[in-house]
């Protein structure tokens, strides 16, 4: 197998992107991270996109991006695993890259969320239709049963729950591509409206458009593009039960730590050696789990650890210096490449005031609905 690079990545602007369809945005993305890999051309693409159909009613979306981007001829798939789909797309470039098959290979996701009216109903298609979503629960629902449960068992206050949002938010203020790029304290997460209880409007990742690109090839022809090569170290994947009356404990993620397993193990990496993570804070209480399967903290004591600062600059890692799902927005499809993204750019050491000192291996997941599906990539810089 060889040895994989990223040396080009792309994306809009997280939000309400009223003036751009969806491929306008994802054209954006592709060609910005073409112009950073210095080619013009590619050799294949990987789409990752939840539900085109169903947000703008167009399927067959790799063609039509291979056409508006200039690249028609090359071969190009869709890949779709909810809101894992970009890092699925990502594993797709990878093996493809990695086997000898093609050498500059996209992998890139978009979704346009805004369009229609219903699009809770859209994201609910991600859970089980028979038993979750045609009974009414939506994901904030499935989220809130999940953190009722983790307040119980591990004595963790709504206080320190609304810690990952604050977090979170702060970070997002040094980024510009952020959708909510604001602060904010526990009196304005404490009085924002109840979604769904324990859940209140500022628990809960937004609804957003945008795209974000990625351009990978092999490590021993990375230089002749650029000076700043970023190697994927590993990547896990993992599938888990779809409906959470499946999930043996309400507090738990198995899809996620299998797939952390698999990538520390590919990658010959504990979690120690980890110097920030890209997680998938979806809701609030899904960064503290994914925390905890991840073997940054003890099962039960994530909560309490990030509320006490462990999860940001000076602490034990720092966790989602991007803003997260929460405040840099979570436009499904596009989600798992734009974490990647910002771990690139950690590991360039470009990342700005959000700039994690003296980075060697950062950590992106990214997961489908309720645990159905989790990906992760350990990236190291060069
Ligand atoms: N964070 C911060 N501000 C937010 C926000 C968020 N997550 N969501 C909305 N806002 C703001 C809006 O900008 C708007 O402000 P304005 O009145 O000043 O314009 C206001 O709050 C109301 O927004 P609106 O879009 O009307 O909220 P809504 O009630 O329709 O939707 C949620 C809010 C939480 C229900 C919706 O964002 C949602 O479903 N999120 C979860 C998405 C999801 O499940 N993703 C998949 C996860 S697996």
């Amino acid at each position: 197998m060889r040895e994989v690079a990223i040396i080009g990545v792309g994306m809009t602007r997280f939000g309400e992107l009223w003036d751009q369809g969806i491929r306008d945005m994802f054209a954006e993305a592709a060609l910005k991270a073409m112009a950073d890999a210095n080619v013009d051309k590619i050799d294949s693409l990987y789409v990752g996109c939840m539900s085109s159909g169903l947000y703008t009613y167009q399927e067959h979306i790799a063609s039509v991006m291979t056409d508006y981007m200039g690249q028609r001829g090359i071969p190009a798939a869709r890949v779709e695993s909810a809101c894992a789909s970009g890092s699925v797309a990502i594993r797709s470039a990878f093996m493809e890259v990695a086997s000898g098959m093609s050498d500059i290979v996209m992998a890139g996701g978009v979704e346009k969320m805004w369009d229609i009216e219903d699009g809770t109903f859209v994201l609910a298609t991600a859970s089980d239709q028979e038993y979750e979503a045609y009974t009414g629960v939506t994901f904030p629902g499935l989220y809130a049963m999940m953190a009722r449960a983790y307040m119980h068992q591990y004595g963790l206050t709504r206080e320190e729950l609304a810690q990952v949002p604050i977090k979170n938010h702060k970070h997002s203020v040094h980024n510009p591509n952020a959708q909510y790029p604001f602060e904010m304290d526990m009196k304005t997460v404490l009085t924002s409206s109840m979604v769904a209880d324990p859940l209140r409007l500022m628990d809960c990742s937004p609804i957003t458009d945008g795209a974000a690109a990625v351009i990978l090839c092999p490590m021993e022809m990375a230089k002749q593009f650029v000076k700043n090569p970023v190697k994927i170290k590993a990547i896990g994947a993992a599938t888990g039960p779809i409906a959470l009356h499946d999930h043996k404990d309400l507090t738990r993620l198995d899809a996620v730590r299998l797939a952390g397993e698999r990538a520390y193990k590919m990658a010959g990496l504990k979690p120690s050696d980890i110097s920030f993570a890209e997680v998938h804070d979806c809701f609030s209480i899904a960064e503290i789990i994914v925390a905890e399967e991840l073997g940054f903290f003890d099962y039960g004591k994530g909560g309490k650890a990030i509320a006490n600062g462990e999860a940001t600059y000076g602490g034990k890692i720092v966790i989602n210096s991007s803003g997260g799902l929460k405040a840099k927005g979570h436009p499904v499809g596009a989600t798992g490449v734009a974490q990647v993204i910002e771990a690139v750019e950690q590991l360039r050491g470009t990342a700005g005031k959000r700039q994690v000192e003296n980075a060697k291996y950062g950590m992106t997941q990214n997961m489908g609905g309720s645990g159905g599906s989790s990906v992760v990539h350990i990236l190291e810089a060069q």
